[in-house]
């Protein structure tokens, strides 16, 4: 049967598509609001940075970037010599922008504070996950980087804040091509990066993703120790010929149901019983993306997005996708 058109993202290459920087400056021109000429300037740091990331990645395998330090990070994972890499390259980038006061990062135990008042224009605290699906990169993997951004309130630099205050949110994807999503809370734009002259274009904008889908991602090897409604869920999806899709990064697995529709989950294991993935670095700024689509993101009792985060590495359930089958699988959950 013929997919009908409106089934996945169209993705059309146009002859002369506009860059990050130029889209960035369109939206602050657009705009008299003065957060979003704080939010697209850190938007472009963070792009700086995936430019040097997408470049140690392609040549880890032959300079010696690949395999672990020999260190743990506060979660107990052993880091991977580009996981450091990666955290480096975006805290260079960041610390220096006028108006970034606060980054957090996966690898970081706490919140880093930095020095200096901005001269003009708000606060802002920048919380990331350098290099998500670390695990992949020996095996020549997808991995990702994902970014929150918050404007804060005078003296509140350390408090954390929910998802919904979020001012931008997106993720870098290095794939066979690197791609860049980003909201400004305005619609979700996709740009891949031209390499030779090392500029993101615009390929997609305003995405507005399947209100339903036809694969499930999730680790398939945990589901025994799932809550009974996700393997209730699960089992009815295989019943209706639903195919399984798992990167082991979450941002490639995401991007899949961004653009194609489906759902991805992280649900509440016996080994992991708030679920493994990061409220404040990786639930956030994905439910964002996703919501900003039109998709849902869901703690399975609530929205991620309203979700109080306790730390900054506190963990949370994690149901993202369409929101016909985010729908289905709460209907699943409630029904307990
Ligand atoms: P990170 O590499 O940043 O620690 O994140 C890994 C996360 C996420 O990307 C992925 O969805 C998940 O871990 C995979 O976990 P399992 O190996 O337990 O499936
Ligand atoms: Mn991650
Ligand atoms: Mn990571």
């Amino acid at each position: 049967m013929a997919v009908p058109a409106s089934a996945v993202v169209q993705l059309r290459s146009q002859p002369n598509p506009p860059s990050l920087q130029s889209c960035l400056l369109a939206a602050e021109r657009a705009s008299r609001d003065d957060a979003v000429r704080s939010l697209s300037w850190i938007v472009s740091a963070i792009s700086s940075a995936a430019k040097g990331i997408a470049a140690r990645l392609r040549t880890a395998g032959l300079d010696g970037a690949l395999g672990a330090v020999g260190q743990v990070n506060v979660q107990g994972e052993a880091q991977q010599a580009l996981d450091v890499i990666a955290n480096e390259l975006l805290i260079r980038e960041l610390e220096s922008r006028e108006g970034v006061m606060v980054l957090g990062s996966e690898e970081n135990d706490e919140l880093m504070l930095i020095d200096g008042l901005p001269a003009h224009g708000g606060r802002y605290a920048v919380l990331f996950d350098p290099l998500d699906g670390s695990s992949n990169l020996d095996v020549g993997g997808a991995v990702g980087t994902i970014f929150s951004i918050y404007e804060l309130a005078a003296g509140e630099e350390t408090r954390l804040q929910a998802g919904r205050r979020q001012g931008a949110a997106g993720y870098v994807l290095y794939g066979p091509s690197t791609v860049l999503v980003m909201t400004l809370g305005n619609g979700v734009d996709m740009f891949v990066l031209e390499p030779t002259v090392g500029n993101f274009l615009r390929v997609a904008e305003r995405i507005a993703m399947p209100a339903k889908g036809k694969t499930y991602s999730v680790n398939e090897a945990n589901l025994d120790t799932f809550p009974a409604g996700y393997q209730r869920f699960l089992a009815a999806c295989r019943k209706s010929g639903y195919g399984s899709r798992y990167a082991g990064a979450m941002v490639a697995d995401v991007h899949r149901v961004l653009l194609q529709g489906g759902i991805f989950l992280y649900p509440p294991t016996a080994k992991a019983p708030k679920g493994k993935l990061r409220l404040m670095y990786e639930a956030n700024p994905m439910s964002m993306i996703l919501e900003q689509a039109g998709g849902i993101g869901s703690t399975g009792t609530g929205s991620i997005l309203d979700h109080e985060p306790e730390s900054l590495h506190a963990r949370v359930p994690v149901i993202l996708g369409s929101r016909e089958d985010v729908a289905a699988l709460l209907a699943e959950l409630a029904s307990d």
